[in-house]
């Protein structure tokens, strides 16, 4: 089995999380495009979705799927997305693709998490693949110098501006051994938007695709 088609096992099994009625909401990235494209197989069966990112409500709306400003859907009861890391507590680093705040504003506002992944991703220790911070853009010196006190390397996603006009800087080099502790010292720092540590709100349930199939942890 591929990677693609491990990250798909899991959108595949995460689908069994959707509930008639629902109001669902949705992650961005590859593995979450693969569970947008089967949940169109079954949108009649959901109310509607909120999306995490321009890019993923456009691919919903392609489909035929409602979707809602999260200002107008109330408490959601799932959110499924990927996520570039886990741990074995289902603390995760997210935002390889850019989206972290609005996912975890979604992921805050949802009862249940489910995180879909391949086996890759889940780590002993976080912090391998790049911490990605999205920065308000005056601020990207003083995070920068910030971030070398940690004693790690801040490289500036280049080219790069997220769906709120933000910066993203990725984190190289940092052992998260403490993934709570290190995303409430990022969110004291002034001019850091989000971190992409979900550590405070974990995800809920970790379905890894797998050779043979998905897997929950
Ligand atoms: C986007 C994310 C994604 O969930 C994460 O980057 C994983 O992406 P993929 O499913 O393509 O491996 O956090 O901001």
């Amino acid at each position: 089995m591929t990677q693609d088609e491990m990250k798909k096992a899991a959108a595949a099994a995460a689908l069994e999380y959707v509930e008639p009625g629902m109001i669902v909401g949705i992650g961005t990235g590859s593995t979450a495009n693969h569970f947008i494209d089967l949940l169109a197989e079954i949108k009649h069966k959901i109310d509607a979705t909120v999306a995490s990112s321009i890019a993923s409500e456009e691919r919903l709306k392609a489909h035929g799927i409602t979707v809602l400003d999260l200002n107008n859907a109330g408490a959601l009861s799932l959110y499924v997305d990927g996520a570039d890391e886990s741990n074995k507590s289902l603390h995760l680093i997210k935002g390889g693709g850019g989206a972290l705040t609005r996912e975890k504003i979604v992921a805050a506002a949802s009862d249940k998490f489910v995180c879909i992944a391949d086996e890759s991703k889940l780590v002993d220790t976080l912090g391998k693949f790049p911490l990605p911070v999205e920065v308000i853009p005056m601020a990207q010196s003083y995070i920068g110098r910030e971030i070398v006190k940690m004693g790690a390397t801040p490289i500036l996603r280049e080219g790069f501006t997220t769906d709120n006009g933000n910066i993203i800087i990725d984190v190289h080099g940092m052992e998260i051994t403490d993934a709570i502790k290190m995303e409430a010292d990022f969110n004291k720092l002034a001019g850091v938007v989000t971190v992409g540590l979900f550590a405070s709100r974990p995800a809920d349930v970790l379905i890894l695709g797998t050779p043979t199939g998905a897997v929950t942890v």
